[in-house]
């Protein structure tokens, strides 16, 4: 039986820009609205902890999207030079390994009870939906996406990472394969009469609520908005229904 329901699922605004401007004025307006804010790679190679600082003074949870990746003493000290923004979720790439993933772990929990705070909630991302499955073979992966999505979803429940990100597709086979209390995060999330814009495998945020995800993933449907504060409430009450 799955528990996520839409009372627990989460949304996370995805603001993907490296204006800090545009990302304040719009968290702000927003930030009543949703369960938090995801801040990327766009927006942290070019404002950095201190653009993440201001974000997070809005008294708003930080999924901090910058997916780690290296050997695993390296990936340790990134997430302890992270630490004290104290996201609420951290990713890094599951292909980095066990090794790597537990380290992180270790070095997220260590460095957040130093600095007496809540450890970030890791997450791995496993196959980047960007990549098929002719890409994943000149990698020398053998078999379809999915099967490498769950292998890799295995391999960071194993090493006791939090969660996944996912495309909506993979969420019954990783809960299949993980169980519960593993956060299945999703984005390619987009509300009935929305453009899918570049998202070519979408869902409805009814649909992911009922396959069991955890908390969505929402960019554009919300930030390109005329009123995206009304827009991520729109999405909260189909949420609610599901
Ligand atoms: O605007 P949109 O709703 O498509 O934004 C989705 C967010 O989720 C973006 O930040 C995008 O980079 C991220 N994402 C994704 N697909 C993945 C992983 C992350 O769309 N497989």
């Amino acid at each position: 039986m799955i528990e996520a329901t839409g009372k627990h699922t989460r949304i996370f605004c995805a603001l993907d820009s490296a204006d800090l401007g545009k990302v304040r004025s719009l968290a702000q307006s927003i930030s009543g609205a949703v369960d938090g804010l995801k801040l990327g790679l766009e927006f942290f190679s070019a404002q950095g902890p201190a653009g993440v600082r201001d974000i997070a003074g809005l008294g708003v949870p930080i999924f901090l999207d910058v997916k780690l990746h290296d050997i695993p003493n390296t990936v340790a000290g990134a997430i302890r030079s992270l630490a004290p923004l104290a996201p609420y979720y951290l990713t890094l790439h599951a292909g980095g390994g066990a090794e790597m993933m537990r380290a992180a772990r270790h070095a997220a929990h260590e460095e957040a009870a130093r600095l007496s705070l809540a450890p970030p909630r890791l997450l791995a991302v496993t196959v980047l939906t960007s990549l098929d499955e002719s890409d994943l073979a000149q990698q020398g992966v053998a078999g379809t996406s999915s099967e490498q999505v769950v292998r890799l979803a295995e391999l960071a429940r194993a090493a006791e990472i939090d969660g996944i990100v996912s495309s909506p597709r993979e969420i019954t086979a990783i809960r299949a394969a993980c169980g519960e209390g593993f956060d299945i995060v999703v984005p390619g999330i987009r509300p009935g009469g929305s453009a899918s814009g570049d998202q070519k495998r979408v869902m409805t945020p009814g649909e992911a609520v009922r396959a069991g995800a955890s908390a969505l993933v929402i960019g554009r449907p919300i930030t390109s908005a005329t009123d995206p504060a009304e827009a991520a409430a729109r999405i909260r009450q189909e949420i609610d229904a599901a």
